[in-house]
């Protein structure tokens, strides 16, 4: 290690490219008899930064202030690109990944919120920003849901004249009735349907519908009170993997959005049968709960606590940028035994999802990450944006969405079924 000049280097993406060389982790490296065992040869559009090689900094290194707006990116590459902080990302990308962007509006946030992926007609749908930066939607104003078909993209990939050249296929907007009023959750499909679940719009009540993904896009409202209460602004949703009931967020961002009134109601989690009607709370004691998933099993819930964007109060590094993990009680179904899964370097934690072996990602201020069941960050899906969410599509399609932009991985990694 003793010609690596590390104090040289600057975490930012202004980082100049000879310090950046020194990150690189070569197999031949003298460290690696003591750090991590990279192979020689890299898949492509990957680099790696060995925890081992910035472990150290010294006194004169240039340090990050802000989470928020200063990349972890000592190589000073280019994304989108896929940065490996441990050798098992490399069996998750396979040995022929690419990563790219597959649609772009730089004026308009479309890519947002509630990815789900229907099979049948191999699309997917999203919702765009609701209150915040480039959304174009307020107190008087919804906001848009979206898909884009990836039939679609697989065309315009055999006629790229090369693998990471960003597409522009179609987004194709909506109309959704009324009652679905900013969006910003998404799962399923649950019966044939898109699981929504909406924030509410001014007096307009939070609320969980299903909606038909096929022309005319008609849609039922199952949920939208707690005894009479309406909620803060729902956020997130995922169904149950054994019980197939649905669990969901519900948060103040409405509020710290300018779109929703005051909140009356804690923000925690809830469990819903749509069948009796029955609602619970499964979840308390967060700052702003926010993404939720669970494991294939059922057995383990996490949620992202995006505490750290409190959108008109501004951020705060200093809270929860963190996903936990639980125990889903086997009787109950509450969340017991609560500990730090993750705690994420770059923006918050906001969407959750997981692989078919429990790898767990999430949409983060530089992109998705991927950490294993045992809370090892492995790597990251690197595309200097804030990613809110992403999803599993096909085989080793990761659908990330990127507020202006979405960007396609194809890795080796595949989700399960969400699918209900
Ligand atoms: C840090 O910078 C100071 C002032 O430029 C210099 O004297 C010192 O040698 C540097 N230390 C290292 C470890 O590079
Ligand atoms: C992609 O297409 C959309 C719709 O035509 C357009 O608004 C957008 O600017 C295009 N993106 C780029 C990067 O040109
Ligand atoms: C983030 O997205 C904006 C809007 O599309 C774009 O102008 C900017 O270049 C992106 N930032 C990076 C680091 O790619
Ligand atoms: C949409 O309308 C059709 C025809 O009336 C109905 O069968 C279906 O249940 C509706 N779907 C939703 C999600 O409301
Ligand atoms: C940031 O959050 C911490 C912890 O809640 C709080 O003590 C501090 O006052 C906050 N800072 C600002 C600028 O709001």
């Amino acid at each position: 290690m003793g010609s690596i000049h590390i104090s040289m280097c600057t975490f930012v993406t202004s980082a100049s490219v000879a310090a950046a060389a020194a990150w690189l982790y070569y197999a031949t490296s003298p460290a690696q008899a003591d750090g991590l065992r990279f192979p020689a040869s890299l898949p492509p559009q990957t680099v790696v930064v060995d925890p081992l090689q910035f472990a150290v900094l010294g006194q004169n290194a240039t340090f990050r202030s802000s989470s928020f707006t200063e990349f972890f990116n000592p190589t000073n590459t280019t994304p989108p690109f896929f940065q490996a902080f441990d050798p098992a990302f490399l069996d998750i990308l396979g040995s022929n990944p690419s990563i790219r962007v597959i649609a772009s509006n730089p004026g308009f946030a479309f890519a947002h919120e509630a990815p789900i992926w229907v099979q049948k007609t191999n699309e997917v749908f999203f919702a765009s920003n609701d209150g915040g930066p480039l959304g174009f939607s307020d107190i008087d104003h919804n906001n848009q849901v979206s898909k884009v078909s990836l039939n679609e993209v697989d065309v315009a990939i055999k006629n790229a004249r090369d693998a990471t050249s960003a597409l522009n296929v179609t987004v194709t907007a909506l109309a959704l009735p009324g009652t679905v009023q900013m969006t910003n959750g998404g799962t399923g499909p649950f019966r044939g349907n898109l699981l929504l679940v909406n924030s509410g719009r001014g007096n307009l009540p939070p609320s969980i519908t299903i909606v038909n993904p096929e022309a005319p896009h008609n849609a039922t409202v199952l949920l939208d009170n707690f005894f009479g209460r309406q909620f803060n602004s729902l956020n997130d949703v995922k169904i149950h993997p054994t019980s197939k009931k649905l669990f969901f967020t519900d948060v103040t961002y409405g509020w710290l959005n300018h779109f929703r009134p005051l909140p009356l109601l804690p923000s925690q989690v809830y469990r819903f049968d749509p069948d009796t009607g029955i609602i619970r709370v499964v979840a308390d004691g967060f700052d702003r709960p926010n993404g939720i998933a669970f494991t294939k099993d059922g057995k383990t819930a996490y949620i992202a606590d995006t505490g750290a964007s409190g959108g008109f109060l501004g951020n705060n590094q200093t809270e929860p940028a963190t996903i936990y993990a639980f125990d889903v009680d086997s009787k109950t179904q509450a969340f017991h035994n609560r500990r730090v899964f993750a705690y994420v370097d770059t923006g918050v934690a906001d969407g959750v999802q997981l692989d078919n072996k429990d790898n767990v990602y999430a949409g983060t201020g530089d992109g998705a990450h991927v950490w294993n069941p045992e809370g090892t960050l492995l790597g990251k899906f690197f595309i200097g944006n804030t990613s809110a969410n992403l999803i599993f599509a096909n085989k080793g399609q990761l659908v990330i969405l990127g507020e202006t932009e979405i960007v396609l991985a194809q890795i080796a990694a595949e989700g399960f079924n969400l699918a209900f």
